[in-house]
């Protein structure tokens, strides 16, 4: 049996278990959302022991070298000992300075971090709320920019969608931990062809990653294709129309699988996506988001179609497995 001890307390963990799943089990509150570790909100920090590689698949080299890993992928072998602490002082207190509806079912939120955040457009960062709820959400801002502005979809009974869009007004304190995540544009290609796919709020990062895109001057094809079920769920569609306007190498595609019309293109998103993908795509590079099976299926479809994988980013927008409303506590 594995142990670890955390805060002068020890707590034995089950065959298997993970250290996030032991903790949870035992009454210790760790942030924690996705448990696959896709969204980084379950970062804690080894301070004796080892943690298996596995913990730290997909960490930052300075976070790997600081001992800081991922509670929901450290799995320890039987009898080994750890002693963990929380991630606290990853985070930076920031204050919700704007709420915007941007369609019926999407939030922006705009935050004012009180130190800086260095990060480029198009990676997300984790909201921790007071009481430990944590969420992660692409940033739609760029760096320049006096806020991060992040797109939230309203989720039926998400605790923290809902209480962003039900509770909270400007003034509102959180923190945000991060940035992770390697979906932004890499300048030195000014001409490669670039495609953006994104569902959803899919759409945040990339409306990053366009405007990084064209203000370091990338003058090569941009394909942007965002989808939704039906023209509701569409959003900045005037705005992104007048961008391709202004700018001839920007191709903005919004889809829908029912209800399309004019230039909304009706059909599945990963079809018309791979019709524009030509038939040796060298030098392309792809940048998938929003709804997880949507983004995998596509990486995988690209990658077949001649993609190499270092040339596609991808971020799986994976939601949390709480149940609605149970609120993690402040590890
Ligand atoms: C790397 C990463 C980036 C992300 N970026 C964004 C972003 O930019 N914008 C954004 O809106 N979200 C983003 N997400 C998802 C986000 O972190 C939350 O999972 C989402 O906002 C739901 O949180 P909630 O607290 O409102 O709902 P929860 O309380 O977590 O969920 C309530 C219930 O709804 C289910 N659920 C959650 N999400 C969905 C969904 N999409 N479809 C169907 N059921 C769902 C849950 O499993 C749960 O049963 C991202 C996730 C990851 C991992
Ligand atoms: S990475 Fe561990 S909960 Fe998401």
């Amino acid at each position: 049996m594995a142990k670890v001890k955390h805060e002068a307390a020890w707590y034995p963990l089950e065959s298997g278990e993970t250290v996030l799943d032991g903790l949870l089990r035992q009454g210790v509150n760790v942030p924690h959302a996705c448990k696959a570790g896709a969204c980084q909100s379950c970062l804690m920090r080894a301070v004796e022991g080892t943690v298996p590689p596995a913990a730290q698949v997909g960490l930052k080299d300075t976070l790997q070298a600081r001992n800081y890993f991922l509670a929901c992928a450290c799995r320890l072998p039987d009898g080994a000992v750890l002693e963990v602490a929380g991630a606290r002082e990853l985070r930076i207190p920031a204050r919700i300075v704007a709420l915007e509806s941007l369609s019926p079912d999407v939030l922006s939120v705009r935050l004012e971090t009180e130190g800086p955040l260095s990060y480029r457009a198009g990676q997300y960062v984790t909201v921790v709320r007071e009481d430990g709820l944590a969420r992660s959400y692409s940033l739609a801002s760029l760096p320049r920019e006096r806020t991060l502005e992040l797109h939230v979809r309203l989720i039926p009974g998400g605790a923290m969608s809902g209480w962003l869009a039900r509770d909270v007004r400007p003034g509102e304190r959180v923190e945000v931990q991060g940035p992770a995540g390697d979906c932004f544009y890499v300048p030195g290609q000014p001409e490669a062809p670039l495609l953006l796919a994104g569902t959803g709020t899919g759409l945040a990062p990339l409306y990053g990653i366009v405007r990084d895109a064209l203000e370091a001057g990338h003058t090569g094809p941009i394909h942007l294709f965002h989808g939704a079920r039906e023209p509701g769920g569409l959003y900045l569609v005037e705005r992104l129309r007048e961008w391709a306007a202004w700018h001839p190498n920007l191709h903005y595609q919004p889809t829908v699988l029912a209800g399309g019309g004019g230039d909304v293109r009706e059909g599945a998103l990963e079809a018309l996506v791979l019709a524009t993908v030509p038939k040796r795509p060298t030098g392309w590079r792809a940048y998938l988001c929003g709804n997880a099976e949507g983004v995998l299926s596509l990486r995988k479809k690209l990658f077949l179609a001649g993609f190499s994988l270092k040339d596609i980013h991808a971020d799986a927008f994976l939601p949390s497995t709480s149940p609605a409303g149970r609120v993690a506590g402040a590890a």
